[in-house]
């Protein structure tokens, strides 16, 4: 009678839902498809690509299962929920048409402006002198952002610091098309000052619950320079989300977004994930993302009480009202171990060392870029290998925990940011 979940995805976010769904007393079986070489420990690994929509669907099928969650945004984009939907099987995960509050940016700010929604002032072009007119319009000569209108995996944001810089970045996204077709629609941004917070919520296409907030740093190196990359690291909560900003954020930000895309006959139904950078004029979206963030998931997760399936099956099947608001206890902070060279080209195939001797409760091993060896060694396959988790009551155990984790795991050329969290730290 136990539930049945398939959970499409092979990244850290993705071992990290499984692994907090596999902490429910309602869950009998985990597929994960594909999953990586610390997901198959604890979930049956299927080797079909969350982009293969068809395969998808017929193992969705064929097993019976009875939710499944999409961890990326491709397979949304793609209309992988349109399709589950049409088969008849409950999935945490928007529709193509919902998926547009990521994939199309200036999509994205067209709706917010129509929910009043508080966001960067932004003009979207679509050749090059437009563009021009719009960096000198927003960024009179000063920093100005210059965001390719589609799904660029993270690398399609340019923060520019004059209108020379963010032309080049304009005609490399525009001409160059750098990033193909995303890069035919240019949005040109202004520039917001403050710290960036992220926000994970779900949402059934009414309710909303809003899971506790995560601060990500994106830059490669230590004192936050060096290349933007996926995430080197994250912690949770944060102080400088307080109860009553948290509610602000629901109030103006999160559930109008909701009502206006069910107004506009794309109700979401998954995760409903805002970035926020927190001016002095209150909270500003740089971005909606439609699912689960990498690293904040990560993070957030390992710190929930209350039970994951249950949240999930509310999204899937428009119950999410009924479920408690979740609860979160203790603090978790998460350090991404990166092969040599990341974010630039890296190579593979080393084997980790120390993977078996981490223990405890308090730490989690999350995998990312792993992959198991033919003679059974587990070994790097990827820039971002492993996000190393600690926990604790407080910021700096939780912090002293992962930082003692992620020395103890080795593999060659594997290196870490070393100052995760100390902007709230002291
Ligand atoms: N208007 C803005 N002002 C200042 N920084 C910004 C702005 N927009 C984006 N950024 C920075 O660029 C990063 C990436 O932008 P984002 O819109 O989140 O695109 P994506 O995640 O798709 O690459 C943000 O996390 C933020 O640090
Ligand atoms: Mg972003």
């Amino acid at each position: 009678m136990g539930l049945r979940i398939l959970v499409a995805g092979a990244g850290g976010r993705e071992h990290a839902i499984v692994w907090k769904l596999g902490q429910s007393d309602r869950v009998d079986e985990l597929i994960c498809a594909p999953g990586n070489a610390g997901i198959a420990a604890i979930a049956e690994c299927v080797a079909i690509s969350p982009m293969d929509l068809d395969a998808l669907v017929r193992l969705a099928t064929e097993r019976r299962v009875d939710l499944v969650v999409v961890g990326p945004e491709d397979p949304l984009a793609a209309g992988l929920a349109d399709r589950l939907a049409a088969a008849g099987i409950p999935v945490a995960g928007h529709s193509a048409a919902a998926t547009r509050i990521e994939s199309s940016k200036a999509w994205a700010k067209e709706m917010m402006a129509a929910a009043g929604i508080p966001t960067a002032r932004a003009i979207a072009v679509t050749d090059r002198a437009h563009g021009r007119r719009a960096i000198e319009e927003i960024g009179q000569g000063g920093p100005v952002v210059v965001k390719a209108d589609g799904l660029a995996a993270g690398k399609g944001v340019t923060v520019a610091a004059d209108r020379s810089a963010a032309d080049a970045a304009l005609g490399a996204i525009m001409e160059d098309r750098v990033f193909g077709e995303a890069g035919a629609t240019v949005v040109i941004e202004e520039f917001l000052d403050g710290p960036e917070v992220s926000i994970l919520a779900l949402t059934d296409g009414d309710a909303v619950r809003v899971l506790a907030p995560a601060r990500d740093h994106k830059r490669a190196f230590d004192g936050d320079i060096g290349p933007n990359t996926g995430g080197m690291g994250v912690f949770s909560p944060t102080r400088i989300v307080n109860d009553a900003l948290l509610a602000t954020i629901r109030e103006s930000i999160l559930a109008p977004a909701v009502r206006e895309m069910a107004g506009r006959g794309a109700p979401l139904r998954g995760v409903l994930f805002a970035g926020l950078l927190l001016t002095p004029g209150g909270p500003k979206v740089i971005e909606f993302n439609a699912r689960f963030g990498d690293p904040e998931t990560q993070v957030v997760l390992p710190t929930l009480t209350g039970d994951l399936a249950d949240l999930l099956l509310g999204v899937a099947t428009g119950t999410l009202a009924t479920a408690p608001e979740p609860a979160h206890d203790g603090h978790a902070v998460g350090v991404v171990l990166a092969s040599a060279g990341y974010p630039g080209p890296y190579p593979t195939g080393f084997p980790i060392d120390g993977l078996d001797d981490v223990g405890g409760d308090n730490v989690l091993v999350f995998h990312a870029g792993t992959t198991r060896a033919n003679d059974g060694t587990v070994v790097t396959s990827g820039g971002r290998v492993l996000t190393v988790v600690g926990r604790g009551p407080d910021l700096k155990t939780a912090h002293d925990r992962a930082y003692a984790a992620a020395e103890s795991i080795t593999f060659a050329g594997r290196w870490f940011r070393t100052d995760i969290a100390h902007r709230e730290l002291g």
